[in-house]
């Protein structure tokens, strides 16, 4: 079978696919495998990415699996979902993650000096093509959620770029955020703690009138202090509640020069708190507006979208943990033969490496129960062998185990030379010249 897309999810499935027997052909877009484990989780987190991709080598050495680096799947893609299909596979499993932009289509989006979070991330962790993207960042930069990824890209304005303010813009209240105490060790001690209190108070009635406590808010927030890291810049950082974005403004270059935002209130709504917009408005004096807002996924891979993810049977033949991995057509009101979906893909944005790991691995599950009643289509030999001649006329290198090896080796010399815990190259030029494979003269 084919697994489509080299993250976490993709990985610890086509282990259990594997050690169960099942041939695995792996296609990833990137070069490198690992998906956001080694290109989203913070470049600093030396020890766990170290340990993340020693766990990802070994699951690429199963003599079952083959791996093919630097393809792309999709409808603008080097293979369409369908030519897969078409190939004969017994099932396909699409893990490749939530790669898509999820636009407010707010007036000003397209400014310069607004981004996506993703991008930056992919930026600092050197994920081509994004690594040598230019990024405008001024020095008043609105970050638009208060998640994990808001906390990411806090770190990095305040302790790499420090730049001089940060705000947070969360358009729900302070019992409300996202963010683990452990990520915001790493900024805490640059909270202003006045601002943080005058928050606390300013919405404090309209918490109170949803059953919160915001003390337990506050208590939650300043927990992180006692073991909070050094500062190493003047970079002022605080949160802005009960605010939600409306437009941003610019000048005539283009560029930001400020952030319109909207007051909200709360309100209950099935079970839960909502936010609910006031009318009354307000310009935040900043120069940099970055979206940390969750992805979805592309929608120009072939399949259908709902909710920011691929759309899943609502009735699965094969659930697991009661959830269905089985890709649907919601127009035809039929599943897709044969298609899979684990990971982000499934279900955008959510939670850890370990969740992707244990979606990926019942998403295996679900495929291992199919495959038990499945029709094998073709030899399986053939498929192969019908693969490699497929991305042998692609006009571009393709990267295989053989091949991965070797960079790794090259990173890891590159690395011991310049005295790094850790080196990549920011170019697959680079990198498929490092593993010595020829770059077409087109790119
Ligand atoms: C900024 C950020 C920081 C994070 N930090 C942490 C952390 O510190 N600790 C932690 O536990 N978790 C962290 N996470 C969460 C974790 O990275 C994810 O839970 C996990 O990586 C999701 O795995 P996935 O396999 O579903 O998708 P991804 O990791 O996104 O992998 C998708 C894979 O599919 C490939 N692909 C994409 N499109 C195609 C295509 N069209 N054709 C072929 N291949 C394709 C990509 O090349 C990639 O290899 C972080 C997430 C983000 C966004
Ligand atoms: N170091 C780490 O461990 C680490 C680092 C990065 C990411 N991750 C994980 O990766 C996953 C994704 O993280 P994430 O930060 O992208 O997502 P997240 O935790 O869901 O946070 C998204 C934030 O954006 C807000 N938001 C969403 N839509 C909005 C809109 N239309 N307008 C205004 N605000 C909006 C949300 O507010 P509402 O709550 O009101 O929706 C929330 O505050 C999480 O599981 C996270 O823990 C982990």
């Amino acid at each position: 079978m084919a697994v489509i897309g080299a993250g976490p999810a993709g990985l610890f499935a086509s282990r259990l696919l594997a050690v169960n027997d099942v041939h695995v052909v792996l296609l990833n877009r990137d070069i490198v495998p690992g998906g956001l484990a080694e290109y989203g989780i913070y470049f600093d987190k030396y020890k766990m990415k170290e340990g993340l991709r020693r766990q990802f080598q070994q699951i690429l050495e199963h003599p079952l699996i083959d791996y093919f680096g630097n393809v792309t799947v999709g409808d603008d893609g080097d293979l369409r979902l369908a030519d897969l299909r078409a190939l004969g596979f017994q099932a396909l499993l699409v893990t490749v993650g939530a790669q898509g932009t999820k636009w407010l289509g707010l007036p000003g989006e397209n400014l310069i000096g607004v981004y996506h979070a993703k991008d930056l991330v992919y930026h600092y962790n050197s994920l081509p093509p994004m690594s040598t993207r230019e990024f405008r960042i001024g020095r008043r930069v609105a970050l638009i959620g208060a998640g994990n990824v808001m906390l990411d890209i806090a770190h990095w304005l305040i302790r790499e770029l420090k730049v001089d303010e940060v705000v947070s813009v969360v358009r729900r209240g302070p019992n409300e955020v996202k963010f683990s105490k452990e990520e915001l060790k790493i900024v805490v001690r640059n909270l202003d703690l006045v601002k943080l209190e005058a928050e606390i108070e300013r919405t404090r009635p309209i918490a109170t009138e949803v059953g919160q406590d915001v003390d337990e808010a506050k208590e939650y927030i300043l927990s992180a202090l006692p073991k909070g890291l050094d500062p190493v810049s003047d970079t002022r950082f605080y949160f802005d509640f009960l605010t939600t974005p409306n437009r941003i403004l610019g000048n005539d270059n283009g560029e930001v020069t400020g952030l319109e935002v909207e007051d909200t209130t709360l309100v209950c709504a099935e079970g839960d708190v909502e936010a609910k917009r006031l009318g009354t408005r307000r310009i935040l004096d900043v120069d940099t507006v970055i979206f940390c807002i969750g992805d979805k996924v592309d929608e120009t891979f072939g399949l259908p979208v709902r909710k920011n993810a691929y759309v899943k049977h609502p009735n699965p033949l094969y659930p697991v943990d009661e959830l269905s991995f089985e890709a649907f057509d919601p127009d035809l009101n039929r599943p897709i033969d044969r298609v899979f979906v684990a990971g982000w893909s499934r279900e955008a944005s959510s939670g850890l490496v370990g969740v992707a790991r244990k979606d990926g691995e019942n998403g295996a599950r679900a495929i291992l129960e199919y495959l038990k009643s499945a029709p094998r289509l073709v030899d399986p030999e053939s498929i192969i062998v019908e693969i490699n001649t497929r991305l042998k006329k692609l006009d571009k290198p393709i990267v295989l185990k053989t091949n991965l090896i070797k960079l790794f080796e090259v990173f890891s010399k590159e690395a011991q030379q310049a005295g790094l815990p850790d080196f990549k190259y920011k170019t697959n030029a680079e990198m498929l010249a490092a593993m010595g494979l020829a770059q077409p003269e087109t790119e």
